[in-house]
């Protein structure tokens, strides 16, 4: 069942401020609804969950099978929004230990990521893992020209080139990137790699829902029929231009009624160590969607409990300028009970017959009582389990939260001018032609 919640009653923000911006966000509504469908236009995530290639999404299936079939480990070549959704889904999805799980234990090919950073360590661990496994390649990058990607692209296809040879090589990469631009392209077409395509209209981190995420989640055995079908429930159930109605708006508007009151930093809390990557990929999400023109809620990400050891102490008593956003689920997947010992030396009896996904639960309602008594404002946002439908829909839910919120705060969160700062003084520093 696809039930997402959203609980702001400790957020200290009234229905009645958020209800102010309806006409605000009826017209936003129309604007992007009517931007949708324009191919030219960065808005095309808003429908793919029923608007999307279905010949291109049999291919996926249809490939993914055939990397599960000849490789131990699918390699992802990706940076930012061209691997970031992939992760999010594929480590919630999966055994906290899928890395020490046998094959047949996981079903699958063990997923690694590379091309993310540039630290020569990373590269060389990942050469010797590779040494005597079996593996294929999927290159991601919508550009086609992201250094960190194109490097490890340069390194992994010499080390499959020499493996396998140029001939099956070739039948073990996969890429995907624009469909008319870009080096990969270029490069992928000269080599006759099997391709998908990144629709125009959507950008890097609101691509989750393509190719770009869809052929690693379906290589790592994770059901994308259940993805979309989530998705797309959500897409029906956030459709409603009227903000009374429609939950996923009021979120947006509750975000920028507390960054006017000077909350400008969201904490993104998670209470299950699966959830992780999600955390990471929503801070990907907001922080290049509204971090520009000076304005934007910075968004950070804690695990918790384990970050209550670390980062409890200043969400408690730092500087107030934060909101948390707790997200988690109603129903665990699994569970274990606490036992009796007779001799209670560590004093935990009282716990005995209770299960831990409770006392994760109340852990959660402790630390959200005293952050709110301490000055920082609470949204719950919670899903009935962790399962491809309810992470599909929220998925969706966040990407549209954010279209409507950076629309809000007036910034265009569909493009990320400030990422080519660092490019230009790197090529520079390089001494790249041209710069
Ligand atoms: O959201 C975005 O647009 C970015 O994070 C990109 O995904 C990231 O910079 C990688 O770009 P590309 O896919 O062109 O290699």
């Amino acid at each position: 069942m696809v039930n997402i919640k959203i609980d702001y009653e400790k957020s200290g923000i009234d229905k009645k401020q958020i209800m102010e911006y309806k006409e605000k966000v009826e017209n936003i509504h129309k604007d992007l609804h009517r931007r949708a469908d324009d191919i030219d236009d960065f808005v095309g995530w808003l429908k793919l969950p029923e608007n999307y290639d279905k010949e291109e999404f049999d291919r996926i299936k249809k490939s993914a099978i055939k990397i599960q079939k000849s490789s131990d480990i699918l390699l992802v070549i990706g940076i930012g929004g061209s691997y970031l959704g992939a992760r999010a889904v594929i480590e919630a999805m999966s055994s906290n230990f899928s890395s020490l799980q046998s094959e047949k234990q996981r079903k699958a090919p063990q997923i690694l990521y590379v091309g993310n950073n540039l630290s020569p360590n990373y590269i060389n661990d990942l050469i010797e893992v590779l040494s005597d496994k079996d593996f294929s390649i999927n290159v991601i990058s919508k550009s086609g020209t992201t250094t960190e990607p194109a490097i490890a692209f340069r390194i992994f296809r010499e080390i499959l080139e020499n493996k396998y040879g140029i001939d099956e090589a070739r039948s073990r990469i996969y890429v995907t990137t624009d469909k008319k631009r870009g080096a990969l392209k270029t490069l992928s077409d000269n080599e006759g790699y099997e391709k998908f395509v990144i629709p125009d209209n959507v950008g890097g981190r609101f691509s989750v829902l393509t190719a770009v995420g869809l052929l690693p989640i379906a290589v790592a055995g994770i059901d994308i029929d259940k993805l979309m079908q989530g998705a797309r429930l959500a897409q029906d159930k956030y459709n409603d231009p009227n903000i009374k109605y429609n939950d996923c708006y009021q979120y947006a508007v509750l975000r920028n009624v507390l960054y006017n009151e000077n909350k400008t930093m969201e904490i993104f809390a998670n209470y299950e160590p699966k959830m992780h990557y999600f955390t990471e990929w929503l801070k990907q999400l907001f922080g290049e969607s509204e971090g520009k023109e000076s304005k934007g809620i910075f968004p950070v990400g804690v695990d918790l409990t384990t970050d209550l050891h670390s980062m409890g102490q200043y969400i408690q008593e730092g500087i107030r300028n934060m909101f948390e956003t707790v997200l988690y689920y109603r129903t665990t997947n699994s569970n274990i009970t606490i036992n009796a010992d007779d001799d209670n030396l560590d004093g935990l009896n009282y716990l005995t017959g209770k299960d831990l996904d409770y006392v994760n639960k109340k852990a959660m309602e402790g630390t959200i009582q005293a952050h709110v008594t301490g000055g920082v404002p609470n949204i719950e946002i919670s899903i009935e389990k962790l399962d491809e439908e309810n992470i599909g829909a929220l998925i969706y839910f966040f990407e549209l939260a954010c279209g409507m919120s950076g629309s809000v705060l007036g910034v265009n969160p569909f493009n990320q001018p400030g990422v080519e700062e660092y490019k230009k003084n790197m090529f520079k520093l390089l001494e790249k032609p041209g710069y």
